[in-house]
C-alpha cells in the first residue's frame, strides 16, 4: 500500500491505461562486464537485493510503470524484474511493464538484432522467460530498423496484440520522419497505433522537440523521456573544478572508460559555460521552490505537456525518494520558472526553423485548428 502516492497518473497516450508520472528506469540493475555498452558495468549498478529494495520503494510511493530492455545488463534487469514478480512482493498486475527490442543480444548471430517478425518474436519469448510474465504492457522498438520493411514491424507488433502477448507497442530513438513513416503505415493499413515514443530528453537534450515531438503532438502519441537528468550531470553533484569520481557515479565512471560519447572528455565539459549557466538557474529555481536541482530538472520535463511519464534511473534509495518527490502534485514550476528554464536550455533552431518557424508563426496559432501549434515566447 502506497504511503505518500501524490505522484500523478496519466494515461498512456491514446489507451485507456494510466501510468505513475514517475516510471522506474532499470537500465542500471545487475551488471554486465564486456558487454556492448560500458555503462552497464558501472560500480553504481544495484545488485538484485538493491534493485528490489527500489521497486519496493517505488510502488510504496505509488508508482507502477516499470521499464527495461532485452539488453538490458545482457538481460540481468529483465530476470531481476523477473524474480522480483515471482517472489510475490506484488501482483503482475498493479504493474504496468514495458520492454524493448531492436538490439542485438548475442554477437555474431546475424538474425539476432533488427525489427523483422522472427527477431521479434524470438526476442519477445526471451523477454517473456526473463520476466517470468505471460504479457508485456508496453512492448517498444528500441530503434529504427533501416532492413526490415516497417508494414513488417508494424504487422508484427499488431498479431502480437492480437494474440494477448503485448497489449500496446511504441518506439524509441526515432526521429521525425520514421514517426511519421510509422504513423502513416498503421494508418493506411488500419493496424494497432504506437501509443508511445520513449525519447532522450533533459534541459542538456532537447533536440527531439522539433520534430519527433511535433509528430507526437500531431498525433496523440505520449511522450516518455529517457534520462532526464543525463546520466546525473542535472543535479547539481559534480563541480568545475576536479574531475567526478569513477566509483562514486556512472559519469565519472563512464568518464574514466572514456565511454562519454557526445559529451567528450570532463576538460570539454567543465569548460562549457552554457552547462553552469543551466545549473546556476536550477540551482536558483530550486532555492525558490524549497527543493533540489535534480527535483527541478525532472519537474520541467515533467510539465511539458507532450510527456506522460518520465522514465527516472536512481542508484540508492535517497535519490530514488527524492525524484519520486518530483512527481507530486504539491508543487509546480511556475510559468516564469519554465521560461527562465527553457531560455537557458540549448535547444539550437535548424534550418529551416531559424528562417521562418519561430518569427513568421508565432502570430499564427489558430485554436480551432489542431495542428496549430502555439510557439513558446522563448524560442521566438
Ligand atoms: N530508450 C533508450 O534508448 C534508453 C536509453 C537510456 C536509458 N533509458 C531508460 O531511461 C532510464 C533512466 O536513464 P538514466 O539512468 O540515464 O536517467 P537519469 O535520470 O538521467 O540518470 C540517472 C542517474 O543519475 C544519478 N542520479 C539519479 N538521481 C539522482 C539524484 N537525485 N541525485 C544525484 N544523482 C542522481 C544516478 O547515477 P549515479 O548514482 O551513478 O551518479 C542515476 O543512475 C534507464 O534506466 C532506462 O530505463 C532508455
Amino acid at each position: 500500500m502506497a504511503t505518500t502516492a501524490d505522484v500523478e497518473y496519466n494515461y498512456l497516450g491514446k489507451t485507456g491505461v494510466k501510468v505513475s508520472n514517475i516510471c522506474l528506469g532499470t537500465m542500471t540493475f545487475g551488471k554486465q562486464e564486456g558487454g556492448p555498452f560500458n555503462f552497464y558495468d558501472t560500480p553504481t549498478h544495484s545488485d538484485e537485493k538493491m534493485a528490489h529494495t527500489l521497486i519496493n520503494r517505488f510502488v510504496d510511493l505509488g508508482g507502477n510503470f516499470i521499464d527495461t530492455a532485452n539488453v538490458y545488463t545482457g538481460g540481468s534487469s529483465e530476470t531481476i524484474i523477473g524474480n522480483w514478480f515471482q517472489s510475490k512482493q506484488s501482483n503482475r498486475n498493479d504493474v504496468v511493464l514495458a520492454t524493448k527490442v531492436r538490439f542485438n543480444t548475442k554477437d555474431k548471430e546475424p538474425n539476432n538484432l533488427g525489427l523483422s517478425r522472427r527477431h521479434i518474436t524470438q526476442a519477445l519469448e526471451g523477454s517473456l522467460q526473463r520476466l517470468q510474465t505471460e504479457y508485456i504492457d508496453l512492448y517498444q522498438g528500441h530503434g529504427w530498423d533501416n532492413a526490415t520493411p516497417v508494414e513488417e514491424t508494424l504487422r508484427t507488433f499488431a498479431d502480437l496484440v492480437r494474440c494477448g502477448k503485448i497489449h500496446y507497442y511504441g518506439y524509441s530513438n526515432l526521429c521525425g520522419w520514421q514517426l511519421q513513416q510509422v504513423v502513416d503505415t498503421y494508418k493506411t493499413l488500419g493496424l494497432q497505433p504506437c501509443v508511445t515514443l520513449q525519447q532522450q530528453y533533459s534541459l542538456l537534450h532537447r533536440e527531439s522537440e522539433w520534430e519527433p515531438f511535433m509528430v507526437c503532438q500531431n498525433e496523440g502519441i505520449a511522450v516518455l523521456p529517457w534520462s532526464p537528468l543525463t546520466g546525473g550531470l542535472l543535479t547539481g553533484k559534480f563541480k568545475r573544478e576536479g574531475v567526478p569520481d569513477a566509483s562514486t557515479s556512472r559519469v565519472g565512471y563512464m568518464l574514466a572508460q572514456k565511454a562519454f560519447g557526445q559529451l567528450g572528455a570532463w576538460s570539454q565539459f567543465s569548460g562549457d559555460d552554457q552547462y553552469w549557466q543551466i545549473i546556476d538557474v536550477l540551482k536558483q529555481i530550486s532555492n525558490e521552490n524549497d527543493k533540489t536541482i535534480a527535483q527541478v530538472a525532472l519537474k520541467w520535463v515533467l510539465q511539458k505537456s507532450c510527456v506522460a511519464s518520465v522514465v527516472i534511473g536512481a542508484t540508492s534509495l535517497k535519490q530514488l525518494e527524492e525524484n519520486m518527490a518530483a512527481g507530486s502534485t504539491q508543487w509546480q514550476l511556475t510559468d516564469e520558472q519554465m521560461e527562465a528554464l527553457d531560455t537557458v536550455s540549448p535547444n539550437n533552431k535548424p534550418y529551416p526553423y531559424n528562417m521562418l518557424w519561430n518569427a513568421r508563426n508565432a502570430g499564427r496559432y489558430n485554436p480551432f485548428y489542431e495542428k496549430s501549434v502555439k510557439i513558446p515566447k522563448s524560442s521566438i
